[in-house]
């Protein structure tokens, strides 16, 4: 293994072990506050989408099927995305990836706000959902990479939190717009932000472990000596990806020679069907809409949507505080049953018609139960435990395969909610997804570890020799 001189991680200036170094720590969050911003470009481009169908629908006379490419586009990108964040991660670094990102954000947002028919608005979601799949793969492995060890946990979800803010500003923006049906105006808010972070995403450093893994030790120790209390704890971190390093990624080679390994891969696919079977993104794309069924007038409509974003972001809290204690399948079993009676409740609701200002102020307390059920559970939690089950041999491909399977999913119920509620109804529709929220309580008692507290070497031994899926953790 090359390193650095001992002369360098000796230094007789060097600070003791156990000495805490603020700036680095400074540094550390910085970094990781400024890649997480990526999350806060995804939860725009999400959020936006539900305010611009009407007024863009209307001015282009849009059917309802192509308006559902309109929200599919996106997630089409998003798809390939995902699939080649990998190869570009490996070969480009995680810096340059993120910054590809950023610019299609920029490019995708200021093309769709000058979209001039339906085909360049589909084609412009595309390249947002380009980037939008690349930082969904990268953002989180780069964080945890830049993070110190206890810290990583919390990180990673603070991705998923700046999502939720950006989907509740997106909702706070085109609630001031919508009256004046201004939609290019709403996704001119999406462009800006996305253009200053290209410019932040220059400035990050390069991922250590991408470094090492390129044979640059020179200058994995310079960033990691940047980001670690002292340098000879920088220099065991990368002695220590060294080491991981020699397990070579096996991905395809591996899947097709081990059923344990499809096993896991499986249950991430799973565990990202169920994620996005619950539902939530019918709210995130189609709440106005849903709001409308429930006749409520365009105002009410735009300002409850902000209101269950705001939701969505305080409850995403509640995942991040409590699922190292409770434990993920408690809090998963909480997420699933509200999200599952809310739905039922809703269907209920929209059947008898809601007539009164009471049962309207039901509706909407209903839609705030379910995105708040989520929030707390499935929205973060299934990203977590995709990332914990795949053992290190197959890790990249593992979550390569979930984060498309997420997608995909994602793609499918984006482009045919419209239609359901136009062929089923409302109210039939609404319980489709309370059956797939009370099923997916079924799965998870029959498939889903519980990985608190279980350390990856444990999971990954467990699972290769041959454990059941649910017992991989405790
Ligand atoms: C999901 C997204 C969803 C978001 C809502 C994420 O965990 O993967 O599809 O839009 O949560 O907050």
């Amino acid at each position: 293994m090359k390193t650095v001189s001992d002369q360098e991680v000796t230094a007789p200036d060097a600070p003791a072990e156990g000495h805490v170094n603020k700036v680095a720590r400074r540094r550390v969050l910085a970094v990781c506050l400024i890649a997480s911003l990526a999350g806060l470009m995804c939860g725009l481009d999400i959020g936006v989408i539900s305010g611009v169908l009407k007024p863009f629908g209307t001015q282009f006379h849009v059917s309802t099927g192509l308006l559902e490419w309109v929200v599919g586009g996106m997630l089409v990108g998003a798809t390939i995305g995902a699939l080649t964040g990998g190869t570009l991660c490996n070969h480009l670094g995680r810096k340059y990836t993120l910054t590809i990102a950023a610019f299609l954000f920029a490019v995708g947002a200021f093309g769709s706000a000058a979209s001039w028919s339906v085909a360049s608005m589909i084609a412009c979601r595309v390249l947002v959902g380009l980037g939008m799949g690349l930082s969904d793969f990268t953002t989180p492995q780069y964080l945890s990479e830049i993070a110190r060890k206890e810290q990583r946990g919390a990180m990673v979800s603070t991705y998923q939190l700046l999502k939720t803010i950006g989907i509740f500003l997106a909702f706070f923006s085109n609630s001031w717009l919508s009256p004046s049906g201004a939609w290019r105006t709403m996704l001119i808010v999406e462009a800006i932000p996305a253009v200053l972070f290209l410019g932040a995403f220059l400035f990050l450093p390069q991922s250590p472990r991408w470094l090492v893994m390129r044979g640059h030790w020179e200058h994995a120790f310079e960033v990691m000596t940047n980001l670690r209390d002292t340098s000879s704890s920088a220099q065991r971190e990368l002695e220590a990806i060294d080491e991981q390093l020699q397990t070579k990624q096996e991905g395809w080679k591996l899947l097709r020679r081990n059923s344990n390994f499809r096993r896991s891969v499986g249950l991430g696919m799973l565990l990202q069907i169920m994620q996005q079977f619950a539902g939530i993104n019918i709210i995130m794309y189609y709440a106005p809409r849903i709001l409308e069924a429930a006749h409520f007038d365009l105002t009410a409509q735009m300002w409850c949507t902000a209101l269950i974003g705001l939701v969505n972001v305080l409850m995403t809290f509640v995942a991040i505080g409590y699922s190292d204690r409770w434990g993920r399948k408690p809090i998963l079993y909480m997420g699933y049953a509200s999200m599952a009676l809310s739905m039922a409740i809703l269907a209920v609701i929209l059947y008898v018609g809601p007539s009164s200002l009471a049962l309207q102020l039901s509706a909407l307390a209903l839609i705030i139960v379910f995105v708040g059920g989520f929030a707390m559970s499935a929205g973060p939690l299934m990203w977590v435990i995709c990332s914990e089950i795949q053992p290190n041999a197959g890790r990249n491909l593992g979550i390569s395969i979930s984060t498309g399977t997420n997608m995909l999913s994602n793609l499918f119920i984006g482009t045919t909610f419209l239609t359901m509620l136009e062929e089923l109804g409302s109210s039939n529709t609404f319980w489709v997804f309370a059956s797939f929220n009370a099923l997916a309580i079924i799965l998870i008692y029959l498939f889903v570890p519980e990985t608190k507290d279980v350390s990856l070497e444990t999971i990954e031994k467990r699972l290769m020799s041959g454990v059941k899926l649910r017992q991989l953790g405790k």
